[in-house]
């Protein structure tokens, strides 16, 4: 073989793993296909310098990494609303032509699995990086170029981001669980599972052998010139990218449940697991219009499928008591799978709702699983009791402490403030995600450090050493390490997360994240005035703050003379100029990005609005400005051109 035949010989393998895995039409056999890589193979073992990125033996997976390095992507990766049924559907339309009554829907499915962001430039794929929390994620490049369906090079010259999710096929699923428990491995929970665990491998020799599948649903950062998101996916698609087993583009409702019905009724001859249906607005103009909320776009929601239903038995009850004292009833179950999980528990909330709904032990019930949300218990079938079934007492003491539970409302609470179950699940909160991310901290860690007297609060964490951690049972050099270094690393994190770790009954991350910019460290000074006056603060919040902040002065500013938590930065007053406090609405193409020109009236103190009302002080166009542009004029609201505004500035 020499350079000239090797280079075809590429350009036909990747045909045809084209048409294999991205169209789903093979057009050889293995065995013609097996002959020709191993021809490419030996080539390039002779000639190691002629070596072509875009060659297939360049997804095998030989590489084995440590741990993952985080990576930032180049813009956020959102999430999205989620509404359930026609009613949800109708609000979200109603809300969205408020914004815009002039736009039409991209609807495709929602596929179950985990988010990847692929970054190409020059046309060459240099980064794959999982979600993370939107802003970083981790660098997984070396798994992903094992996925078939990703190219590793694409006809696009500029920086993009491709994002998608990878999904594990129905069919993959199966048997890879089938091999796991034959060789005595847990077995995933569901398909989602599976493919998140393949796709964080640190061999990654095992994700490819994982036969994990690309879809993609959108792009970050990109230069394309569409106006339409149909079109920006139809090229995306043409660059070697797999196409949605379903898509329209719809106008109005009736179109939009019209779709659904379909993607529902047919979502079981699928090879992949969807649990929905997102619905986008197919306008970028229109999408960039509407812009975000805190949390997701305006433009887009996924519209769930109806919840799946089981009928099953109630074994047992359990009480799970919380950090803040209150006793959860838990039903375990026969274990019964549904939609490919295997539910063996359901939540009850209350002992209200256990009378309320007259659970017994051995009753049969119906159960219902939708996406993420914990199973529930949504009837019980009566008429199949023989008389053998239970009443459920409703416990007067603690089943961890033993101390007489208080009846708060429908709430049964432990009140015993030095409850083993409290002290450990605060402290397991203390530590979680959304609070002070502390890695290792794991329930069977927190119950150890806590027997052992080592930890009685949240404040103990920090005066844990070496020598005492490893006098405990399991704690050896490496591991003893690992959990100093997390502790250490809670230092010095966002101030709203140091609140929100905090713990305060009612208080959670959207408030503490209000709390932080409101007040910064000054929060505990705050009067209930000034607590009511934040957006999404009512007087409950404001009530157990107080309360918190009386009986825990002492402990919260120890905590932070430990933490060192960063004081957020309060945004400078504008200086004096004729758009300070007004309210701007944009519209049409301008010389720079929409995002660019909010943020500079931002900084001159204006607030940037999605919709014209009579409140609107000043409409700012560039060209081709629609729908906007007429109702400023109806509305009388003074508008300008771009130029307009920068000569005002
Ligand atoms: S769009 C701008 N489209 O669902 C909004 N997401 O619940 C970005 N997902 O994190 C998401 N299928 O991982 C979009 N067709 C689809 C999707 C999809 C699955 C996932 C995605 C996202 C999550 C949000």
């Amino acid at each position: 073989m020499n350079n000239t035949e090797y280079k075809q010989a590429i350009e036909q393998l990747n045909l045809w793993s084209k048409h294999y895995y991205v169209l789903d039409d093979p057009i050889t056999t293995d065995e013609v296909y097996d002959k020709l890589y191993h021809e490419v193979v030996e080539y390039e073992q002779s000639n190691p310098d002629a070596l072509d990125k875009n060659s297939p033996t360049q997804r095998v997976g030989d590489m084995i990494s440590e741990g993952f390095t985080k990576e930032s992507h180049l813009s956020r990766m959102w999430s999205l609303e989620d509404i359930f049924d026609k009613e949800g559907l109708e609000k979200w339309l109603t809300k969205t032509y408020k914004l815009d009554s002039n736009v039409s829907f991209y609807c495709e499915p929602k596929y179950d699995g985990a988010s990847l962001n692929l970054v190409y430039e020059n046309g060459v794929l240099v980064k794959g990086i999982t979600r993370g929390d939107g802003t970083i994620g981790e660098l997984i490049t070396q798994n992903v170029k094992t996925i078939k369906s990703i190219p590793l090079t694409i006809e696009h010259k500029e920086t993009i981001e491709i994002r998608g999710e990878v999904v594990i096929f129905k069919s993959e699923f199966e048997k890879i669980n089938k091999l796991r428990q034959a060789e005595g491995e847990a077995v995933f929970a569901n398909p989602r599972n599976a493919a998140a665990g393949s796709l964080r491998q640190l061999d990654s020799s095992i994700t490819a052998k994982r036969n994990l599948v690309f879809l993609p649903y959108g792009v970050g950062v990109d230069t394309l010139p569409h106006k339409l998101l149909s079109e920006k996916m139809e090229y995306i698609y043409s660059l070697g990218f797999r196409e949605p087993p379903q898509r329209a583009i719809t106008k109005g409702y009736d179109e939009i449940e019209a779709i659904y019905e379909v993607m529902n009724k047919d979502r079981d001859s699928y090879d992949m697991m969807l649990d929905g249906m997102v619905v986008k607005v197919n306008e970028i103009a229109a999408q960039i219009d509407m812009g975000y909320t805190v949390k997701v776009p305006r433009f887009s929601v996924a519209y769930k499928f109806p919840a799946v239903e089981k009928i099953t038995t109630v074994k047992e009850i359990i009480l799970q008591v919380g950090r803040t004292g209150a006793v959860t009833p838990v039903a375990i179950v026969e274990p019964t799978n549904i939609d490919g999980v295997v539910v063996e528990r359901a939540t009850l909330h209350n002992f209200d709702e256990i009378e309320r709904k007259d659970i017994r032990l051995g009753d049969k019930v119906i159960i219902l699983r939708s996406g993420d949300v914990i199973p529930k218990i949504i009837k019980v079938l009566t008429h199949e009791r023989d008389g053998s079934e239970v009443e459920v007492v409703k416990p007067t003491h603690c089943p961890v402490c033993d101390k007489e539970l208080l009846q708060e409302e429908v709430l049964l609470k432990c009140q015993n403030l030095e409850c083993d179950a409290r002290v450990v699940n605060a402290i397991m909160y203390f530590a979680s995600k959304p609070c002070l991310n502390i890695d290792g901290l794991g329930v069977k860690i927190v119950e150890a450090l806590f027997k052992s007297g080592l930890v009685k609060s949240v404040v103990d964490l920090f005066d844990l050493s070496l020598e005492k951690l490893l006098e405990l049972e399991g704690f050896k050099e490496k591991k003893a390490h690992n959990l100093l270094n997390s502790l250490h690393n809670a230092k010095g994190q966002e101030y709203w997360r140091f609140i929100n770790a905090l713990g305060i009954e009612h208080v959670g991350e959207v408030a503490s994240k209000t709390l932080a910019e409101n007040f910064g460290f000054a929060f505990v000074n705050a009067t209930k005035e000034q607590i009511i006056e934040c957006e999404g603060i009512g007087e409950e919040m404001a009530e157990s703050l107080l309360e918190f902040v009386r009986v825990n002065a002492e402990t919260i500013t120890k905590l932070q003379t430990i933490l060192e938590p960063l004081e957020p930065v309060k945004r400078e007053e504008a200086k004096e100029n004729p758009f300070k406090g007004k309210t701007v609405v944009l519209t049409g193409t301008m010389s720079e990005s929409r995002g660019a020109i909010k943020e500079m009236l931002e900084s001159l103190g204006a607030k940037v609005s999605g919709s014209i009302s009579k409140k609107t002080d000043f409409l700012i166009y560039g060209e081709d400005a629609g729908s906007k542009y007429d109702k400023a004029v109806k509305l009388d609201v003074k508008t300008l051109t771009e130029n307009e505004m920068k000569e005002l500035i």
